[in-house]
């Protein structure tokens, strides 16, 4: 495949075609790409672009898809390239461009058209469909890459680029892909969030126009709206039926997605990186890569299009994505900046008493001559405090160890503090004017990873604690700050900054990922300011936002979850929230369990539950980190909210529920129809994690078939006195 080291710029022209051989058809030709369910249907005839015919459920005979254009009768469209598989401007489009260009004369103006297509397998269900396109008028080429995962139902698509001009051609946008979909009416789910209020859904009909989900932030670029949206066909959203389709850019920086419903009530979804103050020359010769726009597609509703995700997500993207986890215990919330040796040496006791994996210290360990004692020093500087920490990391490595423990630690290493030693030695690796007064977010700046000195900087940042003698076994990689001011002394051009910083990143990761495999990650972005699946193939994890209150969780989560599966949500029972700590461990395992509370606080009781979850949790965690997902119940129409997780046999499942309305009388009035389970099997359902003392409301000696437990329900008797309920549900053997 590519060069993965560099993204835009690699020069490999003759490897992608080597890698195929080419048909290449006079006459109209059908370009079926299908996975198990689904099929995107290209027609195509030589020096034309080619067009979508179709998109959806895969019909079983493919002779069919050559019928499915003349069915239609929605209009003219006087351009004759509204469907077209990747728009291009300044020809005869009339609608959103997926392309725009300068050539090398000047020339604003851009045609593609058909040359050949080639459809290769990968192994394992993988395969990629590339089709060629060309300008009739200029050397200039565009590649479109549909790889298809077939058994999940999954395609990312993306584009390259690339000509023979004289001299450098300006692509002021490049589109990693163009749908084209067909409805009566489009609903489109998206997310808005800002600090603490991550994935706050909206719904709405789409109406004629385009409306544009994007990010101009450069790095925590997700803060404002993540990369990730769905569009129902015909209906607002449901979860087990109705046609779905859920997308995202799969890009750690800024990125545009312009839905637009054309004058013949077509959808265009237009996706890829931004092309906002990011023009890129490309030089002759030099192919330019777009992000992966990722897509899938459901006739089931919004359950099967998770479930699929999840599973692409587990087989082929995540970091160990079906391999284990470690719980942890940080101490961000119970001492901020503000501790020492010994305070450690206690937290580390701490850890091993509750009975998780590992210890992740947090913020606030490194920096001399500008200590790190809160967000306005030191960031940059990573070397330990030798104040805070005399031994250094080792002793506490040591000390970890001692007590049968992990030792993590956390890093911001693609920022500066004005007030470090970082800032006073290298003024030119920072994104700032030159010519403009600095303007802070958090008290910090931007790195500029553009610049392969940056880019070891961070490196070996990293490297620097892994290949310790007594090295820490985790980290977690936050990223708090948005790029103002933009500018890089090391660029010559300027516009290339906002590509090439997210390319800069990548490359370091890769780098770490190549010499550190498997040692986990948490993606962190001030909670979850960044958070994508480029990202996520170097990540075991991410940190969902900062809000922990379990019941602004039991939202954020949901929402998550539609996109990610719960392996990679990091949830930890904290302090925020009033509720009591058995709601807030019921509703932070329903993911990656830790936590960020000060053990020595928890009264007798409270620790006996704690220590009890862990143990708890240990027996459970593998169907929530390798089942299948089931929303039960949505937070935002119930007072009962309700989600669970079964093995891909049936045979064992546990359910969350959690009371989140709270009038009078809220309570679980009905029973929960449950999801997943084998109508022919039995079981037996038995209420766990409960507080030392408490009886559980459910009777465990009960026996219920699957057809009993989908159709009529389970009731766990959710009330203002047992506000959350775990039940496990596991098959009897006769
Ligand atoms: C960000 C993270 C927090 C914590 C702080 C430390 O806000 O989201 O979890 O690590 O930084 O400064």
């Amino acid at each position: 495949m590519m060069n993965k080291i560099s993204y835009f710029r690699c020069f490999l022209i003759g490897t992608m075609l080597s890698a195929f051989s080419f048909s290449s058809l006079a006459q109209s030709v059908i370009i079926p790409i299908e996975s198990k369910s689904n099929a995107i249907v290209l027609q195509a005839k030589q020096g034309s672009i080619p067009k979508v015919v179709y998109f959806g459920t895969r019909l079983p005979n493919k002779d069919e898809y050559s019928k499915i254009s003349a069915q239609y009768r929605q209009g003219t469209d006087y351009s004759g390239i509204f469907n077209a598989a990747y728009t291009p401007s300044g020809s005869r489009n009339l609608i959103e461009p997926a392309i725009s260009v300068t050539h090398a004369d000047g020339n604003n103006s851009l045609d593609l058209g058909y040359v050949s297509h080639e459809t290769r397998t990968l192994g394992n269900g993988v395969s990629e469909t590339l089709v060629i396109l060309k300008d009739p008028a200029y050397p200039f080429q565009v590649s479109l890459h549909y790889k298809v995962y077939a058994n999940e139902d999954v395609v990312e698509q993306w584009t390259t680029i690339r000509h023979q001009e004289k001299k450098p051609v300006v692509l002021h946008k490049y589109a990693s892909a163009n749908l084209f979909l067909k409805a009566n009416s489009y609903w489109l789910r998206q997310y808005h969030g800002d600090w603490a209020k991550e994935m706050q859904p909206e719904e709405s009909k789409l109406t004629y126009g385009i409306k544009t989900l994007d990010s101009k932030l450069g790095t925590r670029a997700h803060l404002y709206q993540p990369p990730v949206f769905m569009i129902s066909f015909d209906n607002p959203s449901m979860e087990d039926q109705g046609s779905v389709l859920y997308g995202q850019v799969e890009w750690s920086g800024n990125f545009r997605v312009d839905l637009e419903l054309d004058p013949l009530n077509n959808l265009h979804i237009t996706a890829g990186a931004n092309n906002h103050a990011s023009d890129y020359s490309l030089k002759p010769k030099e192919e330019f890569k777009t992000p992966v726009f990722l897509y899938t597609f459901s006739d089931k509703g919004k359950g099967d299009a998770s479930r699929k995700l999840h599973r692409w997500a587990r087989n082929y993207r995540i970091l160990e994505g079906n391999g284990e986890r470690l719980t942890l215990l940080n101490n961000w919330e119970s001492t901020f900046f503000n501790f020492t040796e010994t305070k450690l040496a206690q937290l580390l006791k701490d850890t091993r008493k509750l009975g998780v994996d590992l210890f992740l210290l947090d913020d606030g360990w490194f920096g001399n001559k500008f200590p790190r004692n809160s967000d306005n020093a030191g960031l940059g500087d990573w070397q330990e405090n030798r104040q805070k920490l005399p031994g250094g990391i080792a002793s506490l490595v040591k000390e970890a160890d001692a007590n049968g423990v992990k030792f993590g630690i956390w890093l911001e290493p693609e920022m500066v503090n004005p007030k470090s030693e970082l800032y006073l030695k290298h003024p030119d690796w920072i994104i700032k004017q030159p010519n403009r007064e600095e303007y802070l977010y958090r008290n910090q700046l931007v790195l500029d990873l553009s610049n392969p000195k940056v880019q070891d900087f961070v490196f070996n940042t990293v490297d620097g604690l892994f290949s310790m003698k007594n090295s820490p076994a985790y980290i977690k990689w936050d990223c708090n700050a948005v790029i103002y001011n933009a500018y890089s002394s090391h660029l010559s051009n300027q516009s290339h900054l906002y590509l090439d910083y997210v390319q800069g990143l990548y490359n370091v990761l890769e780098r770490i990922r190549a010499k550190y495999p498997k040692i986990p990650m948490m993606l962190c972005s001030g909670g979850g300011g960044r958070v994508d699946y480029a990202a996520l193939k170097y990540f075991t994890e991410f940190w969902p936002s900062d809000n922990t209150d379990p019941l602004e969780r039991i939202f954020i989560q949901w929402e998550y979850s539609h996109f990610y599966p719960a392996i990679v949500s990091a949830n930890h029972v904290t302090d925020w929230g009033k509720q009591a700590i058995k709601f807030k461990t019921d509703v932070a395992m329903s993911g990656k369990l830790g936590y960020d509370i000060d053990i020595a606080h928890l009264n007798e009781k409270d620790l006996q539950f704690s220590q009890e979850a862990v143990q708890t949790y240990n027996s459970i965690k593998h169907l929530v980190w390798h089942g299948d997902q089931y929303r039960l119940l949505d937070p935002w129409t119930n007072d009962v909210s309700a989600m669970m997780y079964s093995n891909d046999t049936g045979t064992s499942a546990v359910m969350f529920s959690y009371l989140v309305g709270n009038r009078y009388g809220d309570e679980s009035k009905s029973p929960i129809p449950l999801k997943g389970l084998d109508p022919q099997k039995n079981y037996r359902i038995s209420e766990i994690n409960l507080y030392p003392g408490s009886k559980s409301a459910v009777d465990s000696n009960a026996t219920y078939s699957g057809s009993f437990l989908m159709k009529v329900g389970i009731n766990p008797v959710i009330n203002s006195g047992r506000k959350s309920v775990v039940l496990q549900i596991t098959e009897i053997k006769n």
